[in-house]
Formats: structure tokens, C-alpha cells, sequence
């Protein structure tokens, strides 16, 4: 028994380490994104990441809640949450850039794909959320692990948790004024990024491209031409 039990526990500290692998790869995914867009356009897309595996506490609430299967090949294929990775963006066409950029990588496979922000929940909840499946290379072999993520802008971040504070404190029964204070400031929050993006695009140019934030061609030195162009015609002359 007590040898079973200690198998038990290797057997999901080993389940909880590869979901911790596999947000160390998606992690170092979006940072090459971030940095290869930054060196690219000198703008930086993505404002903020941030990851958690979930608890087993968690994850045994959610078991229950789903009624799934206690062991471990049901709770892998049913709760798709376990590893989290939530990017906030600047502005509204980021995130599906990111998220483009992040799905159409060849060692991603896309399980689900949902877009609140085309499409929001009634409250107002706008995101994109992909779960995905990436290989987490062990000593054994590779194996594939599921991740949720999560690509919204700064506004709708800042909505997100305010939302998510007051449905906790009300236990899911948010009140109808509230229920009416949180779609308007949704929509406060939308129209934000939309400002946003339109005042970018006025500094940077039009959002969608990003010809407006490519280094400006250096200037070009006469001078210096002009004496290149002279060395090269006396090299090149026949003497
Ligand atoms: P879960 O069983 O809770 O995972 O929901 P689901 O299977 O219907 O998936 P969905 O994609 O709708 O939501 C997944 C996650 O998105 C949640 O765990 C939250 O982190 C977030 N989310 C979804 N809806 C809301 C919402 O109305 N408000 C806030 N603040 N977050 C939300
Ligand atoms: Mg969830």
C-alpha cells in the first residue's frame, strides 16, 4: 500500500513537471517573438506574459466539477488548463498576430481555438484563447502536453480582472447593477483600445502594417558617395 501510494506521488510530481516544461517552452516561444519583433520594428507587441500550472487542489476541483475520471490519462486529456500562458498585448492587432505567429509554428498543434474579442461572452469578456499541444522532449521520448493561452489586450486585461475580483466576491451571483456596470465598462474598454490603436497608427502608421515603425533608411552621406564612386571609377579605370 504505502509502496503504491509512493508511486502515486512520483507518478504526478513527474504528470505536474512536464506541464511546467512545456509553459518553459511556450514561454521562450513568445520571447522570441517579442524580441525578434522588437529588433525587426522596434515596437514591441506583447506588454506582459505571465504563467501558472494549476494547483493539484485545482485540478482536483475541477475533476470533480467535470466529473471526469480521477487518473492521470483522463485528467490530461480532459482538463486542457493545467499549464496557463497569458500574453498581454498593446493593441487589438497584436493578439492576432501573436497568436498567428505562436499557432502556425510547426511543433504546434491547435486543439481549440476561441475568439471572444470577434466574438465576446455576454458579460463582455473579450480574449483569444488556443489551447495548444506542444512536444516536452524527456529522457524517454517526447510527449505531448496541452496548454491554454491566453492573448488579449491591456484593456481587456484590465477588465478581465476586475470581472473576475467582483464574480468572486459574489460567488458567480453578481448583482444586476453590477452585471450592467461591468458590460458598460467593457465597452468603455473597447472603445479604448480602439482609440488606442488609431492614435498608434497615427504616430507609427496604420496598425496591420508595420511600415510606419521599420528603422527610417539611414541617411545617405553624399560626400561619402561621392568618394566611393571616385574609387571605384580610378580602380576600375584601365590605367
Ligand atoms: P473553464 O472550464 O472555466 O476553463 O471554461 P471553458 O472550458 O468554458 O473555457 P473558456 O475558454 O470559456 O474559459 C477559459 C478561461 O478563460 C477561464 O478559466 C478564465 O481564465 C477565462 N475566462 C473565460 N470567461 C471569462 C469571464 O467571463 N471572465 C473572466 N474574468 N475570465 C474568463
Ligand atoms: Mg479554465
Amino acid at each position: 500500500m504505502l509502496v503504491y501510494a509512493r508511486q502515486m506521488r512520483e507518478d504526478f510530481a513527474r504528470f505536474m513537471m512536464e506541464y511546467q516544461f512545456a509553459v518553459d517552452e511556450v514561454l521562450t516561444k513568445v520571447t522570441i517573438l517579442r524580441e525578434e519583433f522588437r529588433h525587426l520594428h522596434r515596437y514591441n507587441p506583447i506588454e506582459h506574459v505571465a504563467s501558472r500550472i494549476k494547483t493539484p487542489d485545482s485540478i482536483l476541483e475541477k475533476v470533480s466539477r467535470k466529473q471526469c475520471a480521477p487518473t492521470l490519462p483522463s485528467i490530461r486529456e480532459n482538463i486542457t488548463d493545467i499549464a496557463g500562458v497569458r500574453i498581454t498585448c498593446s493593441f487589438i492587432a497584436d493578439t492576432y498576430r501573436i497568436l498567428e505567429a505562436l499557432t502556425s509554428q510547426d511543433d504546434v498543434r491547435v486543439v481549440d481555438l476561441k475568439d471572444y474579442i470577434a466574438h465576446p461572452k455576454s458579460n463582455g469578456y473579450k480574449s483569444l484563447h488556443a489551447i495548444i499541444e506542444i512536444p516536452v522532449f524527456l529522457s524517454t521520448g517526447a510527449v505531448p502536453v496541452t496548454v491554454e493561452v491566453q492573448i488579449r489586450t491591456v484593456a481587456m486585461d484590465f477588465w478581465a480582472s476586475l470581472e473576475h475580483k467582483i464574480f468572486y466576491k459574489y460567488n458567480g451571483a453578481v448583482p444586476g447593477h453590477l452585471a450592467t456596470d461591468l458590460t458598460e465598462a467593457a465597452a468603455a474598454a473597447e472603445q479604448l483600445d480602439h482609440r488606442m490603436e488609431q492614435l498608434h497608427a497615427e504616430v507609427h502608421g496604420p496598425a496591420g502594417s508595420y511600415d510606419g515603425d521599420q528603422p527610417a533608411a539611414p541617411q545617405l552621406d553624399e560626400a561619402l558617395l561621392h568618394r566611393l564612386w571616385e574609387l571605384s571609377r580610378r580602380t576600375t579605370e584601365s590605367p
